[in-house]
């Protein structure tokens, strides 16, 4: 069954999209636009991304927040159900958020494996088929540590594990920061080193690869570097960091977009999938939730008059990157409405 569903969010060319933004996360996003943090905004807007009309043609699974989780649309449907109608596997975030790494300054650890057991249980129980854990790398001087990196590495595999042993696909999603001045050799360095990492701890933890999802950063220069990356040398230091450190066995990758825009994660998921795919023997997806719902949520603002053209953009930034998969986006996609 796991295998079935980790073929299934992949197939058709579809991705996921994540809406599982934690409450301060998302509270944070809201406050741009002066929408007020409360559960019932959040529920709006969680309502507008699951009705919109088409949004299964694009997407195969929608990674879910315990709130959302747990919530219906203003005319009384629960989301999982929403989802389910549209051909969506839910799926749902199950890391408690990271927090500093004892004795290792500028590090993180992600919190969540006390009682996981059972709250991946109920969740099965709920209709979950999916779940996601992420661990955030940041690079600097003299970071990650080598035992930050294994930490990490470490609790994403008991994660995915305790996953498979109650019936869940696990994303294991390594995030190697963008923050920085990093080059992209630097990052794909980095990621490379992690990803090693990860796959030893997987493999020691007895998690079938036939089984997760790879959710990792796509190799960028940081956000400060003063060296920009075109897109060939984007696609081409991501997918040689991936060939170098994934096993094939691994059904397939979904890249989290990390503070890219829309277009440029679509670019280079494109760039990816036309160059690579012929030998790549996983495949190149995406999960992403800011490049996805950011143009929604400008356009929404928090008001149900502009709900409808806020679900096209959404719908749109789908379409894009599930042409991306195929290798057939391109910018012109941008100026005219798919
Ligand atoms: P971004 O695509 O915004 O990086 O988010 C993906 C995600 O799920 C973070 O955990």
């Amino acid at each position: 069954m796991l295998m079935d569903t980790a073929r299934a969010l992949f197939a058709d060319d579809k991705g996921l999209l994540a809406m599982d933004e934690s409450n301060p996360t998302c509270n944070r996003r809201f406050e741009r636009y002066k929408i007020p943090s409360t559960v019932d905004a959040r529920r709006a807007y969680r309502e507008l991304i699951v009705t919109t009309p088409g949004l299964g043609e694009c997407i195969s699974g929608a990674i879910l927040y315990d709130e959302t989780f747990r919530q219906e649309t203003s005319d009384g449907r629960p989301f999982l159900k929403v989802l389910t109608d549209a051909g969506i596997i839910p799926g749902i975030k199950v890391d408690a958020g990271a927090t500093d790494l004892a004795a290792h300054p500028g590090e993180k650890i992600t919190e969540g494996l006390d009682g996981l057991r059972e709250r991946l249980r109920d969740y099965f129980q709920m209709g979950a088929r999916f779940a996601k854990w992420r661990a955030v790398i940041a690079i600097g001087d003299d970071l990650p540590s080598r035992s930050g990196m294994e930490a990490n590495a470490h609790v994403l595999a008991r994660y995915a594990a305790l996953c498979q042993e109650a019936g869940l696909v696990p994303i294991v999603e390594p995030e190697v920061l963008m923050d920085g001045a990093h080059t992209l050799e630097q990052c794909r360095k980095v990621t490379e080193e992690v990803l090693r990492n990860v796959f030893i701890q997987l493999n020691c933890q007895r998690v079938l690869l036939e089984g997760l999802i790879l959710k990792p950063n796509m190799v960028l220069p940081g956000l400060k570097c003063a060296a920009p990356a075109t897109v060939e040398e984007v696609a081409q230091a991501t997918v040689k960091s991936l060939w170098r450190t994934v096993p094939a066995a691994v059904p397939g990758i979904a890249f989290l977009s990390g503070g890219q825009s829309g277009e440029q994660a679509s670019a280079h998921l494109n760039a990816m999938n036309s160059r690579a795919m012929a030998r790549m023997p996983w495949a190149l997806s995406f999960s992403f939730a800011r490049a996805l719902q950011f143009p929604a949520l400008e356009i929404w603002q928090g008001k149900d008059v502009n709900v409808t053209a806020a679900q096209q953009a959404l719908l749109h930034r789908a379409r894009c990157n599930r042409s991306a998969r195929r290798g057939e986006y391109s910018a012109a996609m941008e100026t005219k409405v798919v």
